[in-house]
């Protein structure tokens, strides 16, 4: 089953300077697929164009049911409202507890406001939340960038058994972690190159 399709996408913030062109990509159910290059290359616009932050200017994106991980963790929170309280907001939160414990949330944390963090707490929050509302596709730009590499792969891990039968579309300037988790890595450049696959590294353990 599809849970992403993008056909002939072209974008550009201005239109003498496209970032994307005819570019086209299929996500489907239980796959991983990161997207990787430097910076600056498109991959933040990517994200926001499959998530409907931003509309292309010709061509079509359809996405199934989804939740985001957004880059920066700072905004990924209203700042008024405890944590919690805006999870519950968007999703049902029965069993919060036990996957916040595996993410070494505190439940204390939970019933904070968002300023009461650290970006690396309100990271994991925000892959929290993203968990909880139970998605067929999971946008993902840069999850774990405030997170050190020790976490980083520890939260990956949880991240991929709880959403075990959904689509991920990972973007990320990491290519050892997209080498680690991917089922297809595309690489954005001047012309979008496909990767060829690379095998799940099930027996990766995290110390
Ligand atoms: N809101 C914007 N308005 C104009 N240009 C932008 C905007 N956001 C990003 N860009 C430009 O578009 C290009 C791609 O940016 P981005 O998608 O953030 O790259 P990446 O996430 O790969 O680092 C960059 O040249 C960036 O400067
Ligand atoms: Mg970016």
């Amino acid at each position: 089953m599809i849970v992403l399709r993008i056909e002939h996408l072209t974008f550009g913030y201005s239109k003498d300077r496209l970032i994307f062109k005819d570019f086209n990509l299929e996500v489907r159910q239980g796959e991983v697929v990161s997207i990787v290059g430097p910076s600056g290359v498109g991959k933040s616009t990517l994200f926001e164009l499959t998530g409907g932050f931003l509309k292309p200017i010709s061509g079509s994106i359809w996405v199934d049911r989804f939740s985001s991980v957004f880059q920066d963790p700072y905004t990924s929170f209203h700042p008024s409202y405890k944590i919690l309280d805006q999870i519950a907001e968007v999703c049902q939160i029965e069993g919060i507890e036990e996957i916040a414990r595996q993410m070494d949330i505190d439940s204390d944390l939970l019933q904070k406001l968002p300023h009461k963090l650290s970006g690396g707490q309100l990271q994991r929050c925000s892959i929290l939340r993203a968990i909880m509302m139970r998605p067929k596709l999971l946008l993902a730009d840069e999850p774990t960038s405030a997170l050190d590499n020790v976490t980083s792969l520890k939260v990956m891990k949880l991240l991929l058994s709880y959403l075990d039968r959904v689509g991920i579309l990972l973007i990320t300037h990491d290519m050892d972690l997209a080498k680690w988790c991917s089922d297809r890595i595309i690489k954005l450049g001047t012309e979008p190159v496909a990767l060829s696959p690379t095998p799940f590294a099930s027996d990766l353990e995290v110390l």
